[in-house]
């Protein structure tokens, strides 16, 4: 099956040498990608920067910024089986990009900022995405209704929530623990290595396509 993964930040320059950005490492979505392909799928990475390597057997397109990741996944999502929204995409990003390095002048400093656009939003509509669609949900509280109100906004088949105000799980970190949302129930997931907790997802997601096609 063709599977779609992004993965890691992205940056949203203010200047010739600042951005903004988060503390997605991307390890969470490359595991996911390394672990797909494993499972002997062809798998595209559309990833933010990051410090890790491509996996082996993976396509990798890199996308700077949220509108350079939302073009990509346009690009590629028609094709697709299933796809899986594991980066950290900035909701925000400067309304303009000051053509010099800004100098540092006036006591106070205040930056517009516009929203980005949704790309697991636009999965549905207007990019017209028919396959299983499976977001993440970054959550600091209410982890479950949070994640269960984006499973319906969005259009997903199923949200990978994590609580990332808990220490050691979530961002840059080696492992997490994530609850999955489905329509219809809730299934948390033990504690584990991003690698180990990838293939259970893999396995999760296979499984919810094909119970999708019956
Ligand atoms: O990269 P790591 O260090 O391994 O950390 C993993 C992780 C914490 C980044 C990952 O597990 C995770 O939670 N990824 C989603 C982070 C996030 O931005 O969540 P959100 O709740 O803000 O966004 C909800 C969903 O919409 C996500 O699938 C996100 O990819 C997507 N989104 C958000 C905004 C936007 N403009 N476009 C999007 O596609």
């Amino acid at each position: 099956m063709n599977i779609l993964v992004t993965a890691g930040p992205t940056r949203e320059p203010i200047d010739p040498v600042r951005f903004l950005s988060n503390r997605s490492s991307g390890k969470m979505g490359y595991e996911l990608a390394a672990a797909f392909a494993h499972a002997g799928h062809s798998v595209m990475l559309i990833s933010g920067p990051t410090a890790l390597d491509v996996p082996d057997g993976v396509d990798f397109l890199p996308a700077e910024t949220a509108a350079e990741m939302h073009e990509a996944v346009a690009r590629h999502i028609g094709r697709m089986d299933i796809a899986v929204f594991a980066a950290a995409v900035a909701d925000y990003t400067p309304a303009t990009i000051a053509p010099e390095k800004i100098k540092k002048s006036a006591a106070t400093f205040t930056l517009e900022l516009v929203k980005t656009p949704d790309i697991l939003g636009s999965a549905r509509t207007p990019f017209g995405f028919t396959g299983t669609l499976v977001g993440f949900a970054a959550e600091t509280e209410n982890l479950e209704a949070n994640a269960r109100d984006k499973l319906g906004r969005k259009g997903c088949d199923l949200i990978i929530a994590n609580d990332v105000s808990k220490p050691g799980i979530g961002f840059d970190s080696n492992q997490n623990e994530v609850s999955l949302v489905y329509p219809r129930h809730t299934e948390a997931l033990p504690l584990a290595s991003k690698h180990d907790l990838a293939h259970q997802l893999v396995q999760a997601i296979l499984e919810l396509h094909i119970s999708q096609r019956l």
